[in-house]
């Protein structure tokens, strides 16, 4: 899953094996064990003669709390065939969850990276509640298996010298004290989380490309390279075929840009899924974003090589929704195109039209996601859709309303965004619901057209989602607003620095389990 990646024919992946051996005989470098705070370590038989009493002192003499994401290791001494002991704090016992997992797995692995450690494996160690969503075991199993993997993200880069922390070579899960009888569906579980981190992590890679070496075309073929050795089909559409389908949302957008545009369609068509629902998933592939002739200021447009996030999830989602075997049709579609100021580019004032005959006039040129999107979520609803979710990095304003905690989440009917609410919260894909509702649309009326592609500062993230909504016919639809999330501006214990991969897990765990959001007609 390395920056190369290009130059393979299908993705790398790697095993998660869970162990289910006593603890004593696990050949390892590192053992990572959750410890929580007060923790007595009961149920880790051996630890304290282990490690000559460290573990246990470590607590009393407080040098270690069990605060989350606080680290200690100590060596092995006595008995274990692992070498070293690593406790990760996992917060007071009854509070430890999926997302806690997740993040407790990452910040092992991570610390074992840094250590240039090269056999790591991580404890499962509490039963769990499964009277608590978040907290069965299958789910805290899922969420340990997609913490270690995504530590194991390269974030290549293009350096020239060899990667200062490279990915741990051997890691592996360890669960002594699960019943034989739980042992396949918790391998499903792990299963299921290896393959939702390993997904995340390409659309991570994805989003850390600088954008000379991820144009529109190239990104076609990485989404063609995603769908490789899975059972989706792939179709890329170049910019004649997209003027074919009167795409001008999308085509004005790219006037402005060397780079022709693309339409990435993916299908997950499983036999025998129902004819209903048909999940349509749109991502915003804007793989520069210079604003246009609206141009933004050079402080920090770098990293408008992100914008491309949510079409990069889309990608990733398909896949993982073909590799888990979703029960249902899913449609991925991503138009993608460079945002650039050429001497063909679209002016303030300009008038578009979009492929469903909705014309546009284009206020500011930086508000350009809105646009290709709009050509995008009536494509979708074309290949038949029936529910609609759109993900993109849309708009600063949503940084400004909930920071880089919570993606924003818009949408109708509210079972429907409900839905990704608590998957969201399951996955770590935060969300967070605001309002579409048609009042705001008075911001976008135009004298010109049918509205303008802006709508002043107040409310900016909800005017932006009353515009997507505009092309989305009567259908239930969500609308993930990713700009605060989608880019992690520092690294954390429990989370490597740069593009994120959000949205990925959620809008693959909406298309394995369609339950939650649809009800047949009886
Ligand atoms: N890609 C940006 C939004 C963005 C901002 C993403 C910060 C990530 C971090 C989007 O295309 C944009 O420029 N939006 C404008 C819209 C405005 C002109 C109405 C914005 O938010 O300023
Ligand atoms: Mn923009
Ligand atoms: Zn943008």
């Amino acid at each position: 899953m390395g920056h190369n990646s290009g130059t393979m024919d299908r993705l790398e992946t790697h095993p998660l094996p869970l162990l289910v051996t006593p603890l004593g005989q696990v050949e390892a470098d590192l053992l990572v064990v959750p410890a929580f705070e007060g923790d007595d370590f009961a149920d880790v038989a051996g630890l304290d003669a282990a490690t000559s009493g460290e573990a246990g002192r470590a607590i009393t003499n407080h040098e270690f709390s069990g605060k989350p994401y606080e680290l200690f290791l100590t060596p092995v001494t006595h008995n274990w065939k692992a070498r070293r002991v690593a406790l990760v704090g996992a917060g007071p016992r009854g509070r430890f969850d999926a997302e806690l997992a997740r993040r407790v797995a990452t910040t092992g692995v991570l610390a074992a990276r840094t250590r240039r450690i090269s056999r790591v494996v991580v404890l499962f160690r509490t039963s769990g509640d499964p009277s608590h969503p978040s907290r069965t075991p299958d789910r805290l199993l899922q969420g340990l298996a997609e913490g270690a993997v995504l530590a194991q993200q390269e974030g290549g880069g293009h350096k020239s010298s060899p990667n200062e922390s490279p990915r741990v070579a051997d890691v592996r899960l360890i669960a002594p004290e699960l019943r034989a009888t739980d042992k396949a569906q918790s391998a499903a579980a792990v299963e299921r989380g290896r393959i939702l981190a390993e997904c995340t992590n390409v659309a991570r890679d994805l989003g850390n490309e600088p954008a000379n070496m991820l144009t529109p075309r190239v990104l076609a073929e990485r989404a063609q390279l995603a769908a490789a050795g899975t059972s989706l089909s792939v179709q890329v559409l170049d910019e004649k075929e997209i003027d074919a389908l009167k795409m001008g949302l999308l085509l004005g957008v790219a006037r402005g840009s060397a780079e022709p545009a693309r339409l990435i369609v993916l299908k997950h068509e499983p036999a025998g899924a129902p004819a209903a629902p048909v999940l349509g998933l749109v991502g915003k592939g804007i793989t520069f974003d210079t604003g246009g002739i609206s141009i933004k200021p050079a402080d920090g447009m770098e990293k408008m090589k992100v914008d491309m996030a949510g079409g990069a999830a889309v990608i990733a989602a398909l896949r993982a929704a073909s590799l888990l075997n979703a029960p249902i049709k899913v449609i991925g579609v991503v138009p993608v195109t460079e945002n650039m100021p050429g001497g063909r580019a679209i002016k303030p004032g300009d008038v578009l039209r979009g492929a469903g005959g909705k014309t546009v006039e284009v206020v500011n040129t930086d508000a350009e996601g809105r646009l290709i999107l709009g050509d995008g979520l009536w494509y979708a609803q074309q290949l038949g859709a029936t529910h609609l979710v759109d993900i993109a990095t849309l708009t600063g304003a949503c940084v400004v309303a909930l920071g880089r905690g919570h993606s924003g989440v818009f949408g109708r009917p509210d079972e429907f965004t409900a839905a990704a609410r608590d998957l969201g919260a399951l996955t770590g894909d935060r969300l967070w619901p605001m309002p579409v509702t048609d009042d705001y649309f008075e911001q976008l009326k135009s004298e010109v057209a049918d509205m303008t592609n802006t709508g002043g500062r107040p409310a900016g993230a909800v005017t932006a989602a009353v515009f997507l909504k505009q092309f989305t016919g009567d259908l239930p639809w969500m609308h993930l607003d990713i700009a605060g999330t989608a880019l992690a501006d520092d690294a954390r214990p429990w989370q490597g620095k740069g593009a994120t991969g959000v949205g990925v897990r959620v809008m693959a765990e909406l298309a394995l389990d369609p339950r939650r959001w649809y009800a047949p007609p009886a």
